[in-house]
């Protein structure tokens, strides 16, 4: 068994990368992968979703990144098949803004080597910005899935986003691959919603997920009490969706190498 690595990217804020991040990382662990989430932002989010503590630096991602073997940051959560490397604030102080340095792209590449066999998936949630913990991530993945809301100016920022992706292609790391587009908190009813929905499919055919994650205040309420939103409230709608999204994936992946391999 080799992990096969998924990084939630989008340098926008608040696109719902983290919710993705536990959901996924979640349903996966549900449908019984054995999966690692890394949470790669120092704002923590996906540390305290899932009901822990941000770590010192000494226990969590920064550790991570500076030297401490992987095996010992891992901690168990309330799914037996699901395991977190946390993050806390500590990690901005590993940001640099001069990435001329290219060394510094290959520490979480690195670190997750160690562990890589341990796991069928492991999924990483990055920061709001396209700084040397995302480059980070973009090293160590075999597969990039940027979260978009269906709001006005969704798609602002995106040709950033996937110029970072043919940067990191050509530099660090060429089987880097756009696994998709997820559309997020989805109002497909209302005249906008369908219209952006639409713009965004129009522009990235074959890349869009036909899941879509509406909408639904369960999975703002989530996190707050620490859970995935499976475990917070199951029959929600937000809940079906990511495991409609998780499931939608699986399907693709297991498509993609079946024709890998004919
Ligand atoms: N589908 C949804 N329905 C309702 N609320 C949502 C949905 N997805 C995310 N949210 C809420 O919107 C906010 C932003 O979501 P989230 O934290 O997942 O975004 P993010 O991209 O990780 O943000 P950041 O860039 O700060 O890391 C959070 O309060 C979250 O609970
Ligand atoms: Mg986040």
């Amino acid at each position: 068994m080799t992990a096969r690595i998924v990084v939630i990217a989008n340098q926008k804020g608040g696109v719902g990368k983290t919710t993705t991040s536990i959901n996924f990382a979640a349903s996966l662990a549900i449908l019984e992968h054995m999966v690692l989430l890394v949470d790669l932002d120092p704002q923590g989010h996906s540390t305290t979703g899932l009901g822990f503590e941000k770590p010192n630096d000494q226990a969590g991602a920064y550790a991570l990144l500076t030297g401490t073997p992987a095996e010992a940051l891992v901690l168990n959560t309330e799914i037996a098949t699901l395991q977190i490397i946390p993050a806390g604030k500590d990690l901005a102080r590993l940001e640099f803004s001069d990435l001329t340095d290219e060394s510094q792209l290959y520490n979480l590449k690195n670190a997750l080597n160690q562990i890589k066999e341990n796991y069928d998936y492991i999924v990483i949630d990055s920061p709001p910005a396209l700084g040397t913990m995302t480059l980070n991530a973009f090293t160590a993945a075999d597969e990039l899935i940027v979260p978009m809301p269906c709001e006005f100016l969704a798609m602002d920022g995106l040709v950033e986003l996937v110029d970072t992706l043919n940067a990191v292609q050509k530099q660090s790391n060429p089987s880097l691959q756009l696994g998709g587009i997820l559309l997020t908190m989805a109002e497909e009813r209302t005249n906008l919603g369908s219209a952006v929905a639409n713009e965004v499919r129009k522009s990235f055919p074959g890349k869009v997920f036909k899941t879509s994650i509406p909408r639904n205040i369960r999975l703002a309420e989530a996190p707050s009490h620490g859970k995935p939103i499976a475990f917070y409230d199951l029959k929600s709608k937000g809940a079906q969706a990511y495991i409609y999204f998780t499931k939608e994936w699986l399907r693709r992946k297991k498509n993609e190498f079946t024709k890998d391999t004919i």
